[in-house]
């Protein structure tokens, strides 16, 4: 009977202090009064048994006292305007809601990777610029036909040469730059060597190997001595890294105003390893045109003050979602602006 009351005093005491009173009605001890009934003479089992229930009823009672108690004390109300307090809040309200980076620019970190260990610096473009870079410096002067080759998007005010301004249609844009401000490599006895992974824009129709904006990657080299040779083999030891595997390569002549010679750059299939007839990557072709390149045009290294007799260099420029598209056999550009969640969680 001692341990009773004494059960009984102490439960009640908690009922009255819980913030969850109701918790205590589950509490083992209460368990453990009936468990002793079995332990009695038959005689006082019943008068024993009323005592318990008669203690469950008084501590539900209680519950419900304790219960409205809290739900009209004088609690402070939350004030959801205040700022978030990272020491006293927990911290997980809500699961992580787990973005990416997208795989354009994951590509784009790889790119620039396997060009820094290769000994190339890394440039930015500009997303608006003047016609003297994007033509004139790379040997498109006033009035040539091929500035109509790229579809560019000029505004409607002029600059003081009074020319349009342009959104750049090519990485290209950015070579007489590149080559300024790296000029002091060849003083040095160095070569330039800069890589400018970037985005251009071009008034395209749309489909699904075009888009109005997207990503060229321009590599520029100059040096002494440079030639063709190591144009095709920069460019292999960068395809190969990049995909992984052994390619082969081979260049056929072309046509751009910045570079003399001009090549046009294909590789076999890095995809079907030139394997599938049916692939839909190369179309069963095996090889596939990826860029432009050559080298540099005396003129191009002239307009900055860089003399052709000295020095040679190498240039290139290719998309970058085609470098990507083939390598995880992508079939249509426009998935990357897309913003559709099953495309970019693939990767
Ligand atoms: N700018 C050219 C284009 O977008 C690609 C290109 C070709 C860049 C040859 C070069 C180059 O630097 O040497 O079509």
């Amino acid at each position: 009977m001692e341990k009773f009351d004494s059960i009984r005093q102490s439960l009640l005491e908690r009922v009255a202090a819980e913030a969850v009173p109701r918790d205590v009605l589950k509490t083992p001890q209460l368990k453990e009064l009936y468990a002793g009934i079995s332990a009695l003479p038959a005689e006082e089992r019943g008068a024993y048994g009323k005592k318990i229930n008669e203690l469950k009823a008084e501590l539900e009672a209680a519950v419900v006292a304790r219960e409205a108690a809290m739900a009209s004390a004088d609690i402070a109300p939350i004030d959801v305007t205040a700022p978030w307090d990272e020491n006293t809040e927990p911290q997980t309200l809500l699961p992580a809601a787990g973005g990416t980076t997208h795989p354009l620019m994951r590509e784009m970190e790889r790119l620039s990777a396997i060009f820094t260990r290769m000994g190339f610096a890394i440039e930015g473009s500009r997303e608006i610029d003047d016609q003297y870079h994007m033509f004139e410096t790379l040997n498109f002067p006033k009035g040539h036909p091929a500035r109509d080759d790229y579809d560019t998007f000029m505004t409607v005010e002029t600059d003081e040469a009074g020319d349009q301004l342009i959104a750049p249609a090519h990485t290209s844009t950015m070579q007489n730059r590149v080559l300024k401000k790296y000029k002091k490599n060849l003083e040095a006895g160095e070569p330039i060597a800069v890589v400018v992974p970037d985005r251009v824009f071009r008034n395209e129709d749309l489909d699904a190997r075009h888009e109005h904006t997207f990503y060229q990657f321009e590599g520029v080299y100059v040096g002494r001595g440079v030639h063709a040779g190591m144009l095709i083999s920069t460019l292999k030891s960068f395809l190969e890294a990049y995909y992984g595997k052994q390619l082969d390569v081979r260049v056929n002549p072309f046509y751009f105003p910045f570079t003399e010679p001009s090549f046009e750059f294909a590789l076999s299939c890095p995809f079907c390893e030139s394997q599938d007839q049916a692939c839909k990557v190369c179309s069963g072709e095996g090889w596939i045109e990826l860029l432009g390149c050559g080298m540099i045009h005396p003129n191009v290294l002239k307009a900055a003050d860089i003399d052709p007799n000295e020095f040679t260099g190498f240039a290139w420029g290719g998309g970058i979602e085609r470098l990507v598209m083939m390598k995880y056999g992508i079939e249509d550009i426009r998935h990357f602006e897309s913003a559709k969640l099953d495309f970019l969680r693939q990767f």
